[in-house]
């Protein structure tokens, strides 16, 4: 059992430890038995950590939602309040690839197991086209009650859902699905912008990049929950606060951050990473697996191999079928 720690309010500037060797993540539809009862340890130690621990699950999941909706009450010398928030922009893409990364670090130390990777679930694949299994035990630390009662296995993922909307036949919701990401990976963002997302610069309209729009917000749109008295929100998935509560959101985010690095790798001379300095230079705050304070910045994060990280190459069906 990880001993608790205490939350540190001294701010260290991190340096991406040397890699030694990379972890990497794998379709989550496609793990090892084994791997899913360590996963699952592991989120259950995280959960069970005193609640004051910055480690603890739903402490973890705070602070998407400070990052989301902005901090409550802090203003600035003028009285106005301050506004940081890391969606719709070009934040989104390096803000949770920081988070999931520091989050995944802290499960692999609560089992002690630096090579711990997380899962990323494949929606971009028709075998990963529904709730990963290892997320529908209900014994399971990994299950989340606040969820879809009518997208749960076997239906079909819509990367382009909007609330209400009825699922289709499996045949025809693939090939929408290919369409969507065809779209928002290859037709639909061919310049950095359109990917990335508008320029985060005070006095600046914001709006969010290809895959941030959908299929990233259709998913977390379509996981949560109906509108119910219980769930206004589409809880947990459905909205910013609430998203990270559910431990499906990070095998989501994973996916999202592995389109950061097909994208790169796609035909054309402009899919390339953005060198504004403003986007370099941003910074988050977050707590590493030893519970100290962080800063990191964007500069850092551009290369996952520099994170020690990689995702298993799978097939990208959505380019060879509309390629
Ligand atoms: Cu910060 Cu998928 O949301």
């Amino acid at each position: 059992m990880a001993s608790s720690k205490a939350p540190s309010t001294m701010v260290i500037d991190y340096v991406p430890p040397p890699v030694t060797s990379l972890r990497v993540r794998q379709p989550a539809h496609k793990v090892s038995s084994e791997y899913i009862a360590k996963y699952n340890k592991a989120t259950e130690i995280m959960r069970n950590l005193p609640p004051s621990d910055p480690r603890n699950f739903m402490q973890q999941a705070n602070i998407h939602a400070l990052y989301c909706d902005g901090p409550d009450g802090d203003k600035d010398g003028l009285g106005k309040y301050i506004q940081f928030v890391v969606h719709n922009s070009w934040l989104f893409f390096p803000f949770h690839r920081w988070y999931v990364y520091f989050y995944e670090k802290i499960l692999g130390n609560l089992i002690g197991d630096p090579n711990f990777a997380l899962p990323f679930w494949n929606w971009d694949h028709p075998d990963g086209m529904q709730i990963p299994d290892m997320y529908t035990d209900k014994l399971s630390a990994l299950y989340d009650l606040n969820r879809s009662t009518v997208h749960q296995p076997p239906t079909t993922v819509d990367l382009d859902y909007h609330n209400g909307k009825a699922p289709k036949p499996r045949k025809d919701q693939v090939d929408d699905n290919y369409g969507v990401m065809y779209n928002n990976m290859v037709s639909g963002a061919k310049l950095p912008l359109l990917f990335f997302g508008s320029p985060y610069r005070e006095g600046s309209k914001i709006s969010p990049g290809s895959i941030e729009k959908h299929p990233h917000n259709c998913v977390h749109n379509w996981t949560g929950h109906e509108i119910t008295p219980q769930t206004p929100c589409g809880e947990d998935m459905g909205v910013f606060k609430s998203a990270g509560r559910d431990p499906i959101f990070f095998a989501h985010h994973a996916n999202v951050d592995r389109m950061w690095s097909i994208w790169k790798t796609l035909d054309g001379p402009k899919r390339k990473d953005i060198t504004d300095t403003d986007f370099l230079d941003t910074s988050f705050v977050f707590y590493d697996e030893k519970a100290r304070l962080v800063r990191v910045k964007i500069r850092d994060c551009l290369d996952t191999k520099v994170l020690g990280y990689v995702y298993e190459e799978v097939d990208l069906p959505w380019l060879k079928e509309r390629g």
